[in-house]
């Protein structure tokens, strides 16, 4: 089967961890900061802040902007969910601006028409390694005076303009889940040039503190470990070259997808650089998925739905009361499918994927 991503650990990684065990200080310490100080100088911010996941990143960066109760922020409904959650867990509400057709992430054009004297912050998400048009996002965040959080959760190296996300807003957050473009199995990052929030950010994470046992303000353990930033460190060298076989599987699959009917590649505009975390397809209407997606099956390739639901359709938010209708995201999940591009698919498999979706769709 080819799987729609591989998790794979080589000598660098075992010798780096074996290192810290053997050290015997495996929590937050020396292997955190000098993650921290690579993962900043490799995205070009002043400041990195580690984190348990990217879940907690997200939330970390909403309570060190002072969001909570009562206010909202603007964001996608076409996203992991952790995008959303984290707003709720501050206690603000998430606004969701539906998205555009061909980039798949938040449309900046709707954005004004939900700014209110609630609103408090932007948080876009760079959707399966394409940035969002952090230029336009920022000027209407400036005009209304709000602050930006990126989601470059699946987006470790993707560029806007020459620029790597996660430099753009107020702040960036990653994600070092397993399966994303880089990894420490689970993991987060928040990068900003603004040192007051680095430094707020560091008391937030560890239960307020600067001193042992002395705590200013409240806070969490959202702490990374030694042992998850001993592979960071060998998987941020790595970065560059598996997001440059991602680019080169993608773009195999692309130009073979061209000549096929019913299926439309993803769409690059000028200017940005996607590092393809997913490489989806938009199917036409009329083409069943769950069919597609049994026939490759059948043909030893594995295709996943990101993502099925969007989020303000989740019971979870019908819950809330959120009942308004976003055609594009509602449109567009319904029509999305995923294929292996990961830095381990073989050219033979990449033929084996473009003869897949031939059959399936014919
Ligand atoms: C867009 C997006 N945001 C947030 C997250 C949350 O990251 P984590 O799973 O590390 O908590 C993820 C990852 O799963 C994601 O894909």
């Amino acid at each position: 089967m080819i799987t729609i991503s591989k998790v794979k650990f080589d000598r660098e990684e075992i010798q780096s961890i074996l290192k810290v065990i053997k050290s015997g200080s495996v929590t937050q310490g020396e292997r955190v900061e000098e993650f921290e100080k690579n993962f900043s100088k490799y995205i070009g911010s002043k400041y990195a802040v580690a984190t348990s996941s990217g879940t907690s990143a997200l939330f970390l960066s909403l309570l060190a902007l002072g969001i909570g109760a009562g206010d909202e922020v603007i964001t996608t409904p076409f996203s992991f969910i952790a995008s959303s959650n984290a707003i709720l867990y501050t206690g603000a509400r998430p606004v969701f601006v539906d998205i555009n057709e061909r980039t798949f992430n938040i449309d900046e054009k709707l954005i004004e028409k939900k700014i209110n004297n609630k609103t408090k912050a932007i948080l876009p998400v760079h959707l399966y390694g394409l940035p969002s048009d952090m230029e336009s996002i920022n000027a209407i965040a400036k005009r209304n005076k709000l602050f930006v959080i990126e989601d470059a959760c699946q987006a470790h190296g993707a560029e806007y303009k020459n620029r790597k996300v996660g430099t753009f807003g107020d702040l960036g957050c990653f994600s070092f889940y397993a399966t994303k473009n880089m990894t420490t199995i689970e993991g987060g990052m928040i990068t900003t040039n603004n040192k007051k929030l680095y430094e707020k950010l560091k008391l937030l994470r560890n239960h307020g503190s600067k001193t042992r046992y002395y705590h200013d303000i409240l806070g969490y353990n959202y702490r990374m470990t030694d042992l998850s930033a001993a592979i960071g460190l060998e998987q941020l060298k790595k970065l560059e070259n598996n997001n440059r076989k991602r680019v080169y599987n993608a773009e195999y699959l692309s130009k073979s997808f061209a000549k096929i009917n019913g299926i439309r590649v993803p769409f690059i505009p000028k200017d940005y650089k996607h590092v393809f975390h997913q490489y989806t397809l938009l199917l036409n209407k009329g083409i069943k998925r769950d069919e597609v997606v049994k026939k490759l099956k059948k043909a030893g390739i594995m295709a996943e739905v990101y993502y099925p639901l969007p989020i303000h359709k989740q019971k979870l938010y019908e819950s809330l009361g959120y009942k308004e209708k976003l055609p594009v995201a509602e449109k567009i999940s319904k029509a999305v499918l995923s294929l292996p591009i990961h830095p381990y698919v073989k050219n033979q498999e990449l033929k084996q994927i473009i003869s897949g979706i031939s059959s399936a769709l014919s």
